[in-house]
């Protein structure tokens, strides 16, 4: 699908991951997080490298029999009851809220408890494909605070203009198989774009 994409990501990178419907961008995410081999090339990530992966479909992978409190739990089962609670909190479920089957949530309250049980185990890698679709704009603050204050790296595919320009040091863009790196924010990027007269 593309060729010729070499790139090396650093600690503290904040990487966008851009390109139009069917570029590859939810592929490379998935051949860096290991979920599918790449048919030539290859990925390495460094040593002590914990990834937390959201993808487009990590809503279903959620299980509906389970509570909110439960999913999460079964992600990190030795953390404490209280960190999990503050932790859910946080993504704006408070007190009865986690007992709530995953069966009735919402798409929005199932990419929190999604986001929960990524940011419940100490990662140091967020791969994050379009963590946003079914956020609200509270929500969305929140996801954007946390990445913000996260003390790793991120990779992100998001179509939140808003999202990209408040984050951004990198963008990674998949066009005609190649992938195009600029180093910079997300407004040197659209300026830089504008200038070469893409
Ligand atoms: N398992 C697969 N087998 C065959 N083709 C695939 C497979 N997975 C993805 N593709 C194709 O590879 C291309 C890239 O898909 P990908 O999902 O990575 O795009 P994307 O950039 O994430 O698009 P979007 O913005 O719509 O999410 C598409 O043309 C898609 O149809
Ligand atoms: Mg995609």
């Amino acid at each position: 699908m593309f060729r010729n994409a070499s790139a090396l990501v650093k600690r503290l990178d904040r990487v966008a991951v851009v390109g139009v419907n069917g570029a590859g961008k939810s592929t490379l995410l998935k051949i860096i997080c290991g979920e599918v081999a790449p048919t030539e090339g290859q990925v390495t990530l460094g040593a002590r490298i914990e990834v937390g992966y959201f993808s487009q479909n990590s809503l279903d992978v959620l299980d509906p029999k389970s509570t909110i409190l439960e999913e999460v739990q079964s992600h990190f089962p030795t953390a404490g009851l209280g960190f999990l609670r503050s932790l859910l909190g946080a993504l704006k479920f408070s007190g009865d809220d986690v007992d709530k089957k995953i069966s009735v949530l919402s798409g929005g309250e199932k990419s929190r408890v999604v986001l929960a049980t990524i940011l419940a185990r100490p990662v140091n890698f967020l791969v994050l494909d379009e963590p946003t679709n079914h956020l609200d704009i509270a929500s969305r603050e929140v996801l954007l605070e946390a990445i913000k204050a996260f003390p790793g790296t991120v990779m992100i595919v998001s179509h939140d203009r808003h999202f990209l320009r408040e984050i951004t040091t990198r963008v990674f863009e998949l066009d005609k198989q190649h992938l195009l790196v600029t180093d910079g924010s997300w407004d040197y990027y659209l300026h830089k774009r504008e200038r070469s007269g893409l």
